[in-house]
Parts: C-alpha cells; structure tokens; sequence
C-alpha cells in the first residue's frame, strides 16, 4: 500500500484546551479512511491543520506520498491537493451559486470585474459532470441546507484534489442525497487520490469506508479495517468502555391533558389541515421523508411562518400566536434543526446563550445578574456534558456537536410547557445521543409536552411515545409506540394518494 499521506505527532494548543495530542493517522492511496471520535475528540481540528487553516503546536509532521511538507496556508493546501468541505457551511448567502463556486480563486475575474457568463457557463459544465441539478444563477441564500452542502462538494471537486477531505456532510442530507455523495465518493476514489470521512452515522462508516481511525479526548486511539470489526467496537474505542445497544423500555404517559392541541393548520405553500393533540408528559414523534413537511409543522405552530388558517390551543385555551415571540410568551420552546440561523450566537460565550431565551428571569429592574447567569450557565454546561475549559468560551469555539448541546441548554433554560425538538441529535455523538434521549425522557416526566422531528427512525421509535407520521404536508397517520415500526411507518410516510387519518389520540 502507498501511503498518500501520513500525519505524525499532531498536537494543538488553544487557549486552556488542549485540542490534540501527538495524533498520528495515515491514508492509503485508493481507500476512504473513516475519521470517528466523539464531539471534541479533535477530528476537526486535525483535519483543519492538515488543510492549513490552522497551524500545529511545533513537532507536527506532515508527509504527502513521501516527501515532508509544511502547509502553509489554505491555498497552499490547495496547491498541495488537499480540500475540504467542512461541517459548517461557508458560502456567501448573498452570491449566487457561481460567484461562490469561484470565490477568491484565480480567473474567477478579468480585469477586476467578475463576468457573470462566464462563471455562470463554468458552474453549469461542472454540475453537469457531477450530475448535480442546481441552477449556478441561483441565490445561496435560496438553497436549502443540503443543497448548499451539495455546492461545497462541488467546490471541492473541483479543486482537482488528491485528498479530500469530508466534515460530517451528510448532517442536512436526505437519504436519496447521501447516496448520490456516496456515489460521487466512489467516483472520485482512484488509485491516486484518497478521501477522509468525518460522521457520527455509523451506518455510513460501515458503508462507505475501508479503514477507520479513531481519536478520543485529542489522543490516537487505533486504526482498525472496516470489514474486519462491528461498529460497536469502533463506538467502544470512542468512547474508552463497552456500549449496550439495549433499547430501554418506555415510560407510559400518566396524565390524561391535552397540553397542546392544533386543528386545521393549513399553509399556503405546503400543510393541509394538520391536526394534532399533544398531552402532558407525553412525545409526540413526527417522521416523515424530507419534504414531508415536519418542519414547516414545528415552524408554523412557533409563529416563525404564517399560517393560512388553523387553531391552536394550550391547556384548552386558545392562542393566538403569530410570531416566535408569541410562542415563547406562550412557553412554546422550538430547538432548531439549524442551529447557526435560529438558534445561537456564536460571538457570545456558553452562558450567554444558554440564558438568551429567559433574560427576564436575569434581570432585575435593568439590571443584570451576571452571577445568576454563570451559575446556571454552569449548571446546564455540567448537566449536558458540555466539553469546554469555561462556560465563558465563546460559542463559535466549540465542537459542532458541543453547539448544539447548547441550543438544549438554552431552551432548558427557557422552562417551557411545550417543546418541539427539531432533529435534536444531528452532529451529537452516539454516546451523548442516549444522554439526550434520556433528558427528553426526563422532561416528558416532569410533566411537559414534547415534539420531536427525525429523520432517523430507530431514534423516533426510541423517544416517542406515539408518532404523527407525515406524507406530502398531511398527516398519514398515528401509530402507538408498541405498534410502530420502521415499516409502517414508512408504509405511512409513503402514502402517494392522501388518506387523511383524524388527529384525536387513540
Ligand atoms: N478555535 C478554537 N478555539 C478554542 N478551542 C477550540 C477551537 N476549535 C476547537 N476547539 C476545541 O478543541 C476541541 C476539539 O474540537 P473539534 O472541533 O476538533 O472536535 P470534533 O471532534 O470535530 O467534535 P464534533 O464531533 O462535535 O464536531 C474541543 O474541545 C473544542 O472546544
Ligand atoms: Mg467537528
């Protein structure tokens, strides 16, 4: 096996964190290295050294088919040929598609001026080889999550890279969308190039990669081949201790008020007459397809869209709520299932956004309790198992999983009667996934009513004690926990002609 690239003695130091520590990983020629750790393990910040965007503590050694480099910057990484795409979106929301493609690139600009056909003309060809249907004349700001995700692929693609390397890119993909990336992974594998693949979906690890390496708290941990091991042994290796997939019996709902309850919502683009009855403790799931129209759901009952008509009602009183203000006025709490828009402040530190959705209770006559702030700040840091040297870091310096462990935080904060849990798991390790099925389970306990949208059945069947499921913006139907499994409810989610199922509990 030719080694394409090997990385020696990697440590990072930022400021109280001590990011990796003489990490070591090497990637064949021809093959997908899968890259696993839990969140802050440092699969990032490794992946971001060797792309030149940050810079090792001295000592780190970078080799390329054999010869000792040192990477400068990003560009010179490109020279180098080595891209990647990260977890976090980079684009300009207000360019288009091709201005995006092209930014900051040689060419891209003749005389100072940007010409537009041309660009335009480059974008298309592009995508056409790809075999990606997007419009280059496009807005950014226009595409869904997914389909700006698919323009970074793009991107990269066309760096003619040697390396690639892949951020948890399938976060906002649907299923059909990650198997044309998985596709185009095999695609651009040949015997000269190599691809690293960062995910917490251990399904995709076992697909698509040939070896996986292992990082945990910044260390090295071991590299094992795909095909020789079970995925719970690479979760054990994440996580230093046995793991049991034992599913865990359901509470049962105790109560028998309906805490929340919405009649008719109709909207104008999608959602045609929802109906639906949540109860004190209880969680209601919501599966469906992407597109199905979940989220336009949990958007419409926050106020954050309009709605065309439709009731809803908290404790059996109406209320009217037309803004997401009205919603929290209203103890409606909405964890988004994109956290960067909706949810944080990244140039705030992890106390300041945890409290963000409850200042009144933060301050007295104007002025602030920045005592209170931090000890709760603490509290909910502690309790969510946040991985930070201080809750005064800065959001945007965390680990992606580690955000949104703070967007709980923030709503949790908040105490509301209701709250609609959005994709709650995307980008949360596998262990801290259990702690927060086991938090909404808590919550549900405590007397709340609870939404939870997935788009991973096995977790919709672990935390719901019914499930509303969703085809074309109506509601199929409702299944019980003990009755539903992954087949009828994707027999439900894939009703073609609507049959439209009454929304009162069974
Ligand atoms: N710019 C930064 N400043 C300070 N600390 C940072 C910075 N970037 C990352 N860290 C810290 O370094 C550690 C490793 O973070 P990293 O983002 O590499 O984790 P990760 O393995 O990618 O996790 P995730 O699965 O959540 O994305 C974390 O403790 C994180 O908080
Ligand atoms: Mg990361």
């Amino acid at each position: 096996m030719t080694k394409l690239l090997e990385l020696k003695n990697v440590s990072k130091t930022f400021p109280g964190v001590k990011a990796l520590q003489n990490v070591q990983l090497d990637l064949h020629a021809g093959e997908v290295l899968g890259l696993c750790g839990e969140n802050g393990a440092g699969k990032s910040t490794l992946m971001k050294i060797l792309t030149g965007i940050y810079t090792p503590d001295p000592g780190a050694e970078i080799w390329l088919q054999g010869t000792k480099v040192d990477v400068r910057d990003v560009n010179h990484a490109r020279e180098l040929g080595l891209s990647i795409i990260h977890q976090e979106l980079n684009m300009v929301p207000d360019l288009t598609v091709a201005q995006n493609l092209y930014l900051g690139r040689p060419g891209s600009s003749k005389g100072g001026f940007v010409n537009d056909k041309d660009l335009n003309k480059m974008a298309g060809d592009l995508f056409d080889r790809l075999g990606m249907d997007i419009n280059p004349k496009s807005y950014i700001r226009d595409l869904s999550v997914a389909r700006q995700q698919m323009v970074e692929i793009a991107r990269a693609l066309d760096f003619d890279s040697k390396i690639l390397v892949m951020d948890e890119p399938t976060a906002a993909l649907t299923l059909q969308e990650t198997d044309a990336l998985f596709g185009m992974i095999r695609d651009f594998v040949t015997p000269e190039t190599g691809l690293i693949y960062i995910s917490h979906r251990m399904p995709e690890i076992e697909e698509i990669t040939d070896r996986v390496t292992v990082l945990r708290d910044g260390e090295y941990v071991g590299t094992v081949v795909t095909d020789d091991v079970e995925m719970r042994e690479i979760i054990s290796m994440m996580v230093g201790r046995e793991v049991s997939g034992e599913a865990r019996p359901r509470t049962t709902v105790e109560s028998d008020e309906v805490l929340l309850k919405v009649e008719g919502l109709n909207t104008k683009h999608l959602l045609r007459d929802i109906s639906f009855e949540v109860r004190k403790g209880e969680v209601l799931g919501f599966a469906g397809l992407m597109g199905a129209g979940r989220t336009e759901v949990a958007r419409a009952v926050f106020g954050a869209d309009p709605k065309q008509s439709g009731d809803t009602y908290l404790h059996g009183q109406k209320v009217n709520i037309r803004t997401a203000a009205d919603a929290v006025r209203n103890g409606i709490g909405y964890l988004s299932e994109d956290r960067k828009t909706f949810g944080l402040l990244l140039e705030q530190d992890i106390k300041q956004n945890a409290v963000m959705a409850a200042m009144k209770d933060f301050n007295i006559g104007g002025f602030i309790l920045d005592g209170k702030i931090k000890t709760v700040g603490q509290e909910m840091s502690d309790r969510l198992r946040v991985k930070t040297p201080s809750v005064n870091q800065l959001l945007g310096k965390l680990s992606g999983g580690n955000q949104q462990k703070v967007v709980i935080a923030k709503w949790l904060v908040r105490n509301c009667d209701v709250l609609i849990f959005d994709e709650p798991t995307r980008g949360i390790d596998v262990g801290a996934k259990e702690e927060i099925y086991e938090l909404i389970e808590q919550l549900s306990g405590q007397g709340k009513a609870i939404i939870v949208i997935s788009s991973e059945l096995p977790e919709v069947l672990r935390v719901s004690h019914r499930i509303a499921v969703m085809a074309n913006g109506r509601i199929t139907g409702f299944l019980d926990n003990a009755d539903a499994d992954q087949e009828n409810i994707m027999e439900l989610a894939t009703v073609g002609k609507t049959q439209v199922v009454d929304g009162a509990v069974a």
